[in-house]
């Protein structure tokens, strides 16, 4: 299987940003954690942050061609604001799980909408980087079918 991993803006932050909300691991420590994982499972696996709107649609577009089954995206900020990557999404055939870090239902209104899951199989939100490793699980499983 072949597996992409987006990290939306701030997400370079994690350990230090806001740790009463989004813990205290760092990307690093998520990346490593799905790494693992994935080479257990014998699986291709590419992790990519990007505080860029336009970096991360250049990157589902990249995902479109190269083989790649499944995207676990955590779109950070633009999950609310970005039609953009929602119709980057659209144009790509394969799985995509959402994850959040944080319970963004009991959080502002305004992250209660998002518009990639308007395209997301499954959505995982309050789970800190346990998340991670489920959207990773189902993917594996969903491949291995
Ligand atoms: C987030 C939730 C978003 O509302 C926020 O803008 C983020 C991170 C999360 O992982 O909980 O940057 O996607």
């Amino acid at each position: 299987g072949k597996v992409l991993v987006l990290h939306g803006p701030n997400l370079n932050l994690l350990g230090s940003r806001q740790p009463e909300i989004y813990g205290d691991d760092t990307l690093e420590d998520v990346n490593n954690l799905l790494r693992e994982k994935a080479v257990m499972a014998g699986c291709d696996i590419t992790c990519l942050q990007s505080n860029h709107e336009g970096e991360l649609i250049d990157a589902i577009h990249a995902a479109r061609l190269d083989g790649t089954q499944a995207i676990i995206i955590n779109p950070a900020a633009y999950t609310h604001t970005s039609v953009a990557i929602l119709d980057a999404l659209n144009a790509f055939d394969g799985q995509v799980i959402e994850v959040h870090l944080s319970n963004v239902h009991k959080r502002e209104t305004f992250r209660h909408h998002s518009y990639v899951s308007l395209r997301a199989d499954g959505v995982i939100a309050g789970l800190g980087i346990q998340g991670y490793r489920a959207a990773l699980d189902a993917v594996l499983a969903a491949l291995a079918e």
